[in-house]
């Protein structure tokens, strides 16, 4: 014990005099931040899934989701080989999951037990109205209900009322509301996939619509 202090004290008094001139050492962390940044796409830095597009699909070793030093990682077949046929798309990772349940080229169990099991599939749209001049949102149920079960997203994520959900982009971008799944493990947000959300064109007469401070105080 005595000789392990004297070790502590007479370290300290070692580092002590060269702490103030340490400069250099202190830029290391810093540089390091910066590179690990450009591994994702700039737009959107807490996405993961958001890579440059030389990563994507990458094998399961190198995909930074899995353990590389488990050998169970590498025997699972790469995404590049098992996604070939399926219908694509332009985001996320390239498949149309939606297209090739639709067309049979998929059919996943429902239970992972019992196989004869089947979906409970609920087909009732939700339009969003949004208030900027974006397509409204559509929500549908059926594509949702044939991959998951209702108790996925009520009443944890979403409340089972219309409109009783407050959802923002914002939101969704931070991980919360469809954020939960988009992004993650259904499509991401991306400049190419606003419409697949934002899908109801706004009538032909559409006007943004006031503030309450406008209504009061007009400009005009
Ligand atoms: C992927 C998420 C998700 C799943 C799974 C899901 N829902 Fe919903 N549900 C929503 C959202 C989002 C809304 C709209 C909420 C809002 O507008 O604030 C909604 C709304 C509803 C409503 C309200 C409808 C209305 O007109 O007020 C009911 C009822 C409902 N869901 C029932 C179900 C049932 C039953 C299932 C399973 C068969 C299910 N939902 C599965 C996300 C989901
Ligand atoms: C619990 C997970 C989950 C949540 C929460 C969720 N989704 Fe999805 N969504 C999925 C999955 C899984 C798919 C199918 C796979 C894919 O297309 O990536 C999907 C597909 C879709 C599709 C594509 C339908 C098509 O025809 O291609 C739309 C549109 C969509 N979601 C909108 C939303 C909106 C809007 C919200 C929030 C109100 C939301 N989702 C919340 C999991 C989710
Ligand atoms: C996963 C589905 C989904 C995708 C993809 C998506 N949005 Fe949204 N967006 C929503 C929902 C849900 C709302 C909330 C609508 C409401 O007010 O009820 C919304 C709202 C908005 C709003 C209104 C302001 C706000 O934050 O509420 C704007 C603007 C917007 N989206 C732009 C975009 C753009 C641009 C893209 C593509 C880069 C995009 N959205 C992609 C689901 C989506």
């Amino acid at each position: 014990m005595k000789i392990k202090r004297f070790f502590l004290v007479a370290a300290t008094a070692l580092a002590l005099p060269v702490a103030g001139m340490n400069v250099g050492a202190a830029e290391q962390p810093v540089k390091a931040a910066k590179s690990a940044k450009g591994k994702v796409s700039g737009a959107n830095v807490f996405n993961r899934l958001l890579k440059k597009d030389k990563q994507r699909n990458a094998p399961p070793s190198e995909d930074g989701i899995h353990d590389a030093a488990n050998d169970g990682t590498h025997v699972l077949q790469p995404p590049i080989i098992a996604y070939d046929g399926l219908p694509t798309t332009e985001f996320g990772n390239y498949v149309d999951w939606v297209k090739a349940l639709d067309t049979g080229l998929l059919k996943p169990r429902y239970d992972r037990f019992d196989p004869a099991v089947e979906p409970l599939v609920m087909d009732l749209d939700i339009v969003r109205e949004v208030k900027a001049s974006m397509p409204d949102v559509v929500f549908p149920h059926k594509p949702h209900t044939q991959w998951l079960h209702c108790s996925n997203c009520h009443p944890k994520i979403f409340i089972p009322q219309k409109n009783a959900n407050v959802i923002t982009m914002s939101a969704i971008l931070l991980g919360t509301k469809c954020g939960v799944c988009h992004g993650k493990v259904s499509f991401p947000i991306t400049t190419k996939s606003c419409k697949v959300c934002h899908s109801k064109p706004k009538p032909a007469n559409w006007k943004p619509p006031k503030s309450e401070a406008s209504l009061k105080t007009p400009w005009r």
